[in-house]
């Protein structure tokens, strides 16, 4: 295929993944870069800006990834929408619904292709699940469980001025940590119905948002979730999601091993595994699985590849005319989700979610 044009939005932590995903790519030709921050987007050795609209005005860009902080997504995307250029925007989508709806409404109008990193989606053991759920081998998925068990030091929300505050960041693990197995759960359960949840600050007295929250949900299709997300394990622990179905049988993968890696600051240091497949005459495939993804993690670096993946998937996708494989109605759903948490914790009561 002929190669789409790329510029980054936000050339800081992610944005250097972003930088070695495109230039891995065959599908992007990474032309333009762009940063509020003096030097940061001349760092790549493409035409660089300090402003999105020059950009979109003058840099040839095609599609752009945005990797600003989430408050500032919707900014740089409307812009993008509006000039016919396609956006694969960072996840969160944004730290509201109101934005991620002026998102849409944009890319909607002009035809541009919207999308949302969610890179874990592409791991071998998540696609494992989603093949066996759409082939029906745990009938209806009728519970799913989502636990993140994870730690950020103090440091961590002090290392950027906008991290760890309500204004600049619009939450805590909820907004920041937790999409990528939010996102997992809706897509390998549907989507939610209702959801009840709860908020806390454990033990990072120095930040005002959450660093742990807990959640019911009840799904579309009947079936029913619980969450768990929180970043006050010392150390971190793991990141795991469960799916179990009417005919009994469980699936689930450990996403991540000990804490969350950081952009830019650590990386991915074990492979994703299923922890868990006991549909009926497939038991033994587990331990043949994880020596799969075992093998692959020593052949890739996965702290670039899973992002490359789906940044090759959107590209694709642009010149393919169909559907990127996370939406933009799929990040929505996301920042729905945790924004009803929140809210339920406000008003102390199930909220039910617009789809619904
Ligand atoms: N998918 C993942 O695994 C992953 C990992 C890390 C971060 N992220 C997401 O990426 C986003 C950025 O996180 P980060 O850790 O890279 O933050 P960061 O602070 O390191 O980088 C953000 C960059 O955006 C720039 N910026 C701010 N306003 C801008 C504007 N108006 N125009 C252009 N540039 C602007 C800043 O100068 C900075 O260089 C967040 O939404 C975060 O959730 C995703």
């Amino acid at each position: 295929m002929k190669p789409v044009r790329v510029g980054l939005v936000g050339c800081g932590k992610v944005g250097q993944i972003h930088a070695a995903a495109l230039r891995s790519l065959p599908e992007a030709e990474f032309v333009a870069a762009c940063d509020t921050h003096p030097n940061r987007a001349a760092s790549f050795g493409v035409r660089a800006f300090s402003n999105v609209a020059t950009m979109l005005r003058d840099g040839g860009v095609e599609a752009v990834l945005i990797g600003t902080p989430h408050p500032l997504h919707a900014e740089a995307a409307v812009l993008a929408a509006e000039a016919g250029v396609h956006v694969l925007v960072e996840k969160p989508m944004a730290a509201t619904v109101a934005d991620c709806d002026a998102m849409l409404a944009a890319a909607r109008k002009s035809g541009a292709m919207l999308g949302v990193i969610s890179q874990r989606r592409f791991f071998e053991p998540v696609r494992r699940m989603k093949a066996a759920i759409d082939a029906g081998k745990i009938g209806r998925p009728a519970l799913g469980v989502c636990l993140m068990y994870s730690w950020r030091e103090p440091s961590y929300y002090t290392s950027d001025p906008w991290r760890g505050k309500w204004d600049t960041e619009g939450g805590g693990v909820l907004v920041n940590q937790s999409p990528h197995q939010l996102d997992i759960l809706l897509w390998l359960m549907g989507p939610a119905a209702e959801v009840s949840g709860y908020w806390a600050n454990v033990n990072h007295p120095t930040v005002e948002v959450d660093d742990t929250a807990v959640a019911t949900v009840r799904f579309r299709n009947g079936g029913l979730g619980s969450i768990i997300t929180s970043v006050s394990q010392k150390p971190g622990i793991y990141s795991k999601i469960h799916i179990h179905g009417t005919n009994g049988a469980s699936l689930g993968v450990e996403t991540d091993r000990g804490a969350t890696f950081i952009a830019g600051v650590s990386t991915i240091a074990e492979p994703a595994l299923n922890d868990l497949w006991t549909v009926p005459s497939e038991e033994q495939l587990l331990g043949e699985f994880q020596a799969e993804d075992r093998a692959k993690f020593r052949e890739v670096d996965a702290t670039v590849h899973y992002h490359a993946l789906q940044i090759a998937d959107f590209l694709r996708a642009i010149r393919e005319g169909r559907p990127p494989l996370v939406t933009g109605e799929d990040g929505r759903a996301v920042v729905e989700l945790f924004a009803a948490i929140y809210r339920s914790d406000r008003e102390r009561r199930p909220i039910a979610l617009s789809a619904a």
